[in-house]
């Protein structure tokens, strides 16, 4: 029988590109969001992906979306922890509710959707995990406290339920990506962005399909062995 996958932050730009990926392999997916209706139907009606509206930061909310997948294609095996915001600022400019939202979604969104999904894969005996962590989380960024926090959070995150998961034949690890062609970098003012390209030793951003490719693998069978591992996928800016 087909797997079962939720991305997070699925219709759009490295979670978009995660959801086809997993697709193309036969996993029947589900992409959730947060907000942009019009982005997530353009993805479902493009993909036949279809698209589930839920916060991943709000605990009840992610418990709900996850048991209408449920409802709708079957247990889930396959968790895509990919959904993320930025809120930057150098600290002295940051607000409280900069850094919580931050915490609450990236960070928290993990939690809510483990909690949702990871007693099932226990009880089957099989589950997939893959953490969407960063570069930032871990070499840290200037104007990004709340984000390298969170992002940092995940790697921990992932080391402690990989050592949970891993007698149950459920593996849980990361990806920390570099600068990755998305919306999110785009956001980036111009002369900032400049400096920061011209540190990677490719010599550009990365697409998100370079960051898809790993997810498939690390959702596959093939990687039954690796678990609490994070790979880095930068283009050289940092070599962890
Ligand atoms: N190291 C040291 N100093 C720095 C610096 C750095 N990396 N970046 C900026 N500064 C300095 C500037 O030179 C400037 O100093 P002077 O006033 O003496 O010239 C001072 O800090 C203020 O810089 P800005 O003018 O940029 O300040 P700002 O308040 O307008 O903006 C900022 C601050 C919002 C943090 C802005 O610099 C910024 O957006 N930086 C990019 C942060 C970033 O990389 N975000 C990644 C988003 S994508 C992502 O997160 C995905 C992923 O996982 C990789």
């Amino acid at each position: 029988m087909a797997r079962v996958a939720i991305v997070t932050g699925g219709t759009r730009g490295i979670g978009a590109a995660i959801s086809c990926g997993l697709k193309e392999q036969g996993i029947v997916v589900a992409a959730n969001y947060a907000g942009n209706e019009a982005k997530a139907a353009e993805f479902s009606d493009r993909t036949g992906i279809p698209s589930y509206r839920w916060d991943v930061g709000d605990h009840e909310a992610s418990l709900a979306g996850c048991a209408q997948v449920v409802a709708d294609i079957g247990p889930v095996d396959i968790i895509v922890n990919n959904a993320g915001i930025t809120r930057d600022g150098t600290l002295h400019k940051m607000t409280f509710e900069d850094w919580n939202e931050v915490m609450r979604i990236n960070l928290g969104g993990c939690f809510n959707m483990a909690k949702a999904t990871f007693p099932g894969m226990r009880d089957r005996g099989w589950g997939r995990i893959v953490n969407i962590g960063s570069i930032n989380g871990q070499a840290g960024q200037y104007g990004q406290v709340n984000y390298a926090a969170a992002k940092s959070g995940i790697h921990g995150f992932t080391k402690a339920l990989a050592q949970e998961g891993a007698k149950f034949g459920v593996t849980v690890n990361a990806i920390a990506p570099g600068y990755i062609d998305t919306d999110m970098v785009a956001a980036v003012p111009p002369p900032v962005l400049e400096k920061i390209v011209a540190k990677i030793p490719v010599g550009r951003l990365g697409h998100a399909e370079e960051i898809a490719r790993a997810v498939v693998f690390l959702a596959s069978e093939d990687a039954g062995f690796i678990t609490g591992s994070t790979m880095s996928i930068n283009g050289g800016q940092h070599m962890y």
